[in-house]
């Protein structure tokens, strides 16, 4: 019998750029086999997508048929971060610029591209579980979830971190400008009026600065055991 979707392990990591979300996520999803949704990168495509239809930021009905609209396919098991295929064409690094960081969080501030984006979202919740990181996870989209996360850490941290792997992939910035641009994003996030960037009251705070990424996954696995206390026997060999 199929499960149903209410049934599927969930847990979301929230909190600002550069906290370490994405990268922590990632780990947990490994280490557990479960799928991950990483929701950053999808409000990068359709920031990406209305940039490169020349939208009207104004236009709010617009922006919201972009991201209903948009033929994107994650495919998570290409390369070591996956590969994201907007239209045919591979965006996984054009999504990375700062530039696309930009245009999606004007394109998250928007309320009808962010209802837009819900059911697309929940279909991520499949056996046998789920790791979804964003902004908005425990709060909106899987309130239901058994463990939610928040994770916050300095800005100097997060823009340094930022910065660093920026560079690795080749991108060039300078660490002022980043600075300046993350405090201005999560200016915006934290202020939007739908699903403004805050942790939620059932939420676990971990404040990562100065935490390896290692230490940080270690604390949230010890979590999803208390949250999930069942599931080393469901995927067992008995089960
Ligand atoms: O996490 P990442 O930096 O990739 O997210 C890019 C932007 O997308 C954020 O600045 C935020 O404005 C938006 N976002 C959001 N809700 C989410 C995930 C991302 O509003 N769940």
């Amino acid at each position: 019998m199929p499960v149903a979707a209410a049934e599927v392990p969930v847990v979301a990591i929230d909190g600002p750029g550069g906290s370490g979300k994405g990268t922590v996520a990632r780990a947990v999803a490994r280490a557990l086999g479960w799928h991950m949704l990483d929701s950053g990168a999808l409000y990068r495509v359709v920031g990406l997508a209305a940039s490169q239809q020349r939208m009207d930021w104004e236009d709010t009905a617009g922006l919201a048929r972009v991201a209903r609209d948009l033929a994107v396919v994650f495919d998570p098991l290409s390369g070591d971060e996956g590969r994201i295929v907007l239209a045919g064409s591979d965006v996984s690094a054009a999504i990375r610029e700062e530039a696309a960081g930009h245009a999606a969080s004007r394109v998250a501030a928007v309320p009808a591209v962010r209802e837009a984006l819900v059911d697309r979202q929940r279909r991520f919740r499949r056996p046998p579980g789920l790791v979804a990181d964003g902004r908005d996870m425990g709060s909106v989209i899987f309130p239901d979830a058994r463990l939610k996360v928040f994770l916050t850490a300095s800005v100097e941290e997060r823009a340094l971190r930022r910065y660093k792997q920026l560079k690795q992939k080749g991108i060039d910035v300078s660490l002022p400008a980043l600075s300046k641009d993350m405090a201005e994003r999560d200016r915006r996030d934290a202020e939007r009026a739908v699903a403004p960037l805050r942790a939620s009251p059932d939420a676990r705070i971990l404040d990562t600065t100065g935490l390896g990424v290692a230490e940080v996954v270690v604390r949230v696995l010890h979590w999803v055991g208390e949250a999930y206390p069942g599931l080393a026997r469901r995927e067992g060999p008995d089960a």
